[in-house]
């Protein structure tokens, strides 16, 4: 039991019903000074019912309530407030993680599924910001829902559809160079593309010719196909090898082209649902309280995004009978998950509520929006090598003996990237400023890493077992390990909260409170010397450790031992 249920359960017992457990638990207060004790309850809400003054009900309270788990409740003004008893709290945390290790806070699975639509980049084009924002963000929410007993089936929904290929092929047969897009094929498919581009926009027949090399791929021609192929196999192997530097993995790599052979039954829904109607040629789905109807298929028969994310809606529903179905994409894409919805919604799915967008904001550099035509972009992978090579640079100058160097580089240059994402409210978009990224100073990744490395330095050093100290008298009285146990005993409902609302920002602040409060408690006391707390001083860090490491792996941070 955590303290707040703790605390509802003796206010229920006194109140004979005035207010349910739910009521209560939402109106307990954590108070700005511990001074005022650890939780408090504000008694105005029960006047009305009561019939009576708060400061008089909330003394009526303190006076009749069970002290059972309680150092003192005492009443000021309107408000009753709860000491814990921290000798015994203290023990009770620490025995849970010490048994526990890394599935503290876990949950049991139900076996329900949530659908993750996360970092789908657009092949033939560089793999952006935005689609790390969304593969790192994504990751993340498929390991908290993991956490708290779900089962997240995480889809790369590649961009790898569209009339965009036609212009791709029409590029490639007017300009192309096979060796060229071998060696290079991200950056020579981006060129190609640039440039009939620009020559559409005077030569109107380029346009026309895209049109019907699409239609051509939807309908099967060998030699569009063939094309598409192989400009997706070269697009996939250079993102591999960004997932593999990122540790990311999925399970279903079905991107847009996927769908092509089942866009043809949406359409046969819709029309038995007598919701197509014509609009300048094109067949759109009218939305009453949108600016735009859905446009499903173009005047020539070709499909869209929306007709495909339709198509691919449906298909997760069949295939994974998901409880919700996340998708994890920029907050400039909203109106379009809006439609989708509400197509969705139109059809009487009773699903489509949960269909649910997690939209993100704009990454800057130095304040500036990224944009590929301005050539302010930033690069991927020489930007990953960067941040490694930064993080050795500094473990060189701190720790120049440390075995397996490279290895604790990259998990420090990687999760410096991926935490200072992370530690953004992901409405908020943030400027990309790899020096912050990876300091050691601040809120960054590479701070709670070398908390939990000192951890496990300073447990190496005592040669700590948990079996050792397992049913031992582990109540420590001093106000900074009080502070790490509140933490501790909070960390489910953290991890329940960043679920909940979709964030994984709680737990990236929650861990940077835990390293700090840590840190605090280092620096004022010695845990290693010989003393009779020295045992629960130990099994605190170890707590601290196992908490550390286990918020980080949430997020998709590595925790290495030595750093
Ligand atoms: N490929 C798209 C883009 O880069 C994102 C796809 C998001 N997922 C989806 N089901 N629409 O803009």
């Amino acid at each position: 039991m955590n303290d707040k249920q703790l605390v509802t359960q003796a206010l229920a017992a006194v109140l004979d019903g005035a207010l349910n457990e739910t009521a209560l638990a939402n109106l307990l207060e954590t108070p700005k000074q511990s001074e005022m004790g650890d939780l408090a309850f504000p008694a105005f809400s029960l006047a009305k019912t009561l019939r009576k003054a708060p400061q008089v009900i909330a003394a009526e309270i303190a006076e009749r309530l069970s002290t059972v788990g309680f150092e003192k409740v005492v009443a000021v003004g309107p408000y009753v407030n709860f000491f814990l008893d921290k000798a015994a709290t203290t023990t009770a945390v620490l025995s849970d993680i010490l048994r526990q290790g890394s599935d503290y806070g876990t949950v049991a699975q139900t076996g329900e599924n949530i659908a993750i639509d996360l970092s789908s980049p657009n092949i033939a084009k560089p793999f952006s910001i935005g689609h790390l924002r969304s593969t790192v963000i994504g990751d993340a929410l498929a390991k908290i829902y993991q956490k708290i007993g779900y089962h997240p089936i995480k889809i790369n929904h590649l961009g790898d559809w569209g009339k965009q290929f036609g212009m791709l092929i029409v590029a490639y047969q007017k300009y192309g160079d096979e060796a060229a897009v071998r060696q290079n094929p991200i950056s020579e498919l981006l060129k190609l593309y640039v440039r009939i581009n620009a020559e559409a926009e005077t030569d109107p027949t380029i346009d026309e010719a895209a049109r019907d090399w699409f239609l051509k791929l939807e309908t099967g021609d060998p030699e569009a196909l063939a094309l598409w192929q192989w400009f997706r196999d070269e697009s996939l192997v250079e993102f591999d090898r960004i997932y593999t530097e990122l540790g990311v993995e999925f399970d279903s790599m079905n991107g847009e082209a996927f769908y092509n052979d089942k866009m043809a039954e949406i359409i046969d829904i819709l029309e038995a649902k007598h919701l197509l109607t014509l609009s300048e040629g094109a067949t759109v789905v009218e939305l009453e309280g949108f600016e735009h109807p859905a446009l499903i298929k173009k005047s020539d028969g070709a499909t869209l995004y929306i007709t495909r994310d339709l198509a691919a809606a449906l298909y997760r529903k069949r295939t994974y009978k998901f409880v919700k179905s996340l998708y994890v994409v920029g907050q400039e894409q909203s109106g379009h998950f809006k439609q989708l919805k509400a197509v969705l919604e139109k059809m009487d799915y009773d699903w489509s509520d949960d269909i649910e967008h997690v939209p993100f904001g704009l990454v800057t550099r130095a304040g500036k929006k990224l944009s590929t035509r301005k050539g302010n972009v930033i690069l991927l992978e020489p930007t990953i090598h960067e941040a490694i090579s930064r993080a050795q640079a500094q473990i060189d100058a701190k720790n120049p003996d440390l075995p397996n160097k490279a290895a604790v580089a990259h998990a420090v240059g990687v999760g410096a990237i991926k935490f200072y994402d992370l530690k953004n409210e992901r409405l908020n978009g943030y400027d990309f400023n790899l020096e912050d990224m990876v300091s050691f100073e601040g809120e960054t990744g590479p701070y709670v890493q070398y908390a939990h490395a000192r951890i496990q330095s300073i447990l190496r050093k005592a040669d700590f077992q948990p079996a050792e100290v397992a049913g031992l008298d582990l109540s420590l009285k001093d106000a900074e390990s009080w502070e790490i146990i509140k933490l501790l005993q909070t960390f489910s409902e953290f991890v329940a909260r960043a679920a909940r609302t979709f964030e994984p920002s709680v737990i990236a602040k929650y861990v940077i409170n835990l390293a700090q409060a840590f840190n605090k408690y280092y620096a004022h006391t010695r845990i290693l010397d010989d003393n009779a707390d020295r045992p629960a001083r130990l099994a605190l860090s170890y707590a601290t450790g196992v908490v550390l490491k286990e918020s980080l792996r949430l997020l998709g941070v590595e925790a290495p031992s030595e750093m």
